[in-house]
């Protein structure tokens, strides 16, 4: 099984220190139990910074970094061992585990650090956290600062600096390292399974909902048990919202279907659109506004590369969209004067795409110093540019009302230009129609 292994994690954890201020202290708190009804959680997710720099998996954990502190540079706060606990919930790894399984170089009980975390930051001129994610860690954070201005008489020295954690780490998380891109090939390629899987399914009657069953079945049959973000399966009218998740519907023979659905993989996101018509055949106006989504999809695709910016892979969508549109009558106007009006928005409303990672919208800044920032190798991100024409849109012919077009992959930036992590899902629209008859 592909991991992240404890020495790339400590790497990652090296790296953060090495970018800290001298005489400073990071602290990074656990996701926590989220309730879903009255005494039931959610599935735990983990916190996606705090996994990335240690990959401790459960809630209740706070992790701290001290650069240069002599006994041990890494320390974790976690839920002590509990038999009883266990029997019911399943195993802990206690402070001995956190040292012994995740690298910690101290570790205590999660109920001690009110009484041991402001030791740790008193003498430390700065603190970087995650500002503002968490009012409740937010006053956590100054309520042990406050502990240590309170000894101020007596000598004790409080942090005079504090300073968001996020850009520094961000910057981290958005280069991928080799043992990640395996993982994200991977989500990629149960994900794609998955859509083929769906497209397989779709007939006249099905529900939306069955096509997600069936996504569902593909992911966790991959090691995969959870989906990166809710499954959307619009067909028909539904293919034009574009977070739809109401799933309810019965598929009606000639509608389009999109599925924009993705798996997490140990943690990592698939993120894949696939549109497809019910009874396996596009008809004209829906195959002409799936070629270009296509179309503008292979030509942001071609765009991903280094020495671009961020921006190029867009701009050759809104380009080849608008294009395309105008010559469908669509639009109507000059090409130059369409884009720069913005005219294409009523149709094309979001962007290409996002960076992706540990998060579906994974971190990292999409402009430096002002400026679109430069594509480098090891960054992930998905292609993913849609036309939408709405069902009310009585300025188009009734023809072209109600179809909805996205076509999404995940791709990481090569040293020469880009590889696609999810083309085991056809995107031809002929490969799509062959795929569906042979289901
Ligand atoms: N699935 C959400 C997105 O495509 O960004
Ligand atoms: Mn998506
Ligand atoms: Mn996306």
């Amino acid at each position: 099984m592909v991991k992240i292994s404890k020495s790339e994690f400590e790497r990652r954890r090296q790296r953060l220190m090495a970018l800290m201020e001298p005489n400073s202290i990071a602290i990074v708190p656990a996701a926590r139990e989220q309730m879903r009804s009255r005494d039931t959680e959610y599935p735990f997710r983990q916190d996606s910074d705090f996994h990335y720099l240690c990959g401790f998996p459960e809630p209740d954990a706070v992790l701290v970094l001290v650069p240069g502190r002599g006994h041990g540079e890494f320390v974790l706060f976690c839920r002590e061992r509990d038999p009883k606990l266990e029997l019911w919930h399943g195993y802990r790894a206690g402070p001995e585990g956190a040292c012994a399984e995740y690298g910690a170089d101290d570790a205590f009980p999660i109920g001690d650090i009110d009484d041991i975390l402001p030791g740790l930051i008193e003498g430390r001129d700065r603190v970087y956290y995650s500002m503002g994610r968490s009012a409740d860690f937010d006053r956590r954070i100054m309520a042990w600062v406050n502990l240590i201005r309170s000894k101020e008489s007596s000598g004790a020295v409080p942090p005079g600096e504090f300073t968001d954690l996020d850009h520094m780490l961000h910057d981290l998380r958005l280069k991928k390292s080799a043992a990640e891109l395996r993982l994200l090939a991977r989500a990629g390629e149960i994900t794609a399974r998955a859509h083929c899987r769906a497209m397989r399914h779709a007939r006249p009657g099905v529900f939306e909902y069955q096509l997600e069953a069936e996504l569902l079945h593909e992911f966790a049959t991959g090691g995969a048990r959870h989906p990166a973000y809710p499954c959307i399966v619009g067909s028909g009218p539904n293919s034009c919202i574009l977070h739809y998740t109401g799933n309810g519907r019965a598929l009606r023979k000639g509608d389009l279907v999109l599925i924009d659905a993705g798996c997490e993989y140990q943690g990592y996101a698939a993120d894949v659109t696939r549109t497809f018509p019910v009874g396996g055949h596009f008809n004209r106006q829906q195959r002409a506004i799936y070629s270009l989504v296509l179309e503008a999809q292979q030509a942001a695709i071609e765009a991903v590369r280094p020495g671009n910016h961020w921006n190029a892979p867009h701009e050759a969508t809104v380009d080849v969209i608008t294009r395309g549109l105008r010559d469908l009558g669509l639009l109507q106007g000059d090409v130059q004067e369409l884009i720069a009006a913005e005219a294409y928005k009523e149709f094309y409303m979001h962007r290409a795409g996002h960076w992706l990672g540990l998060d579906v919208h994974d971190v990292g800044d999409y402009r430096v110093a002002g400026e679109w920032r430069q594509l480098e190798a090891g960054m992930v991100l998905t292609v993913e540019p849609g036309i939408y024409i709405a069902p009310g849109n009585t300025r188009v012919a009734p023809r072209w009302r109600g179809i909805g077009v996205r076509i999404e992959d995940d791709v990481v930036v090569t040293e020469s230009g880009c590889r696609v992590l999810t083309d085991g899902v056809p995107r031809q629209p002929e490969a799509i129609e062959a795929l569906m008859a042979a289901g």
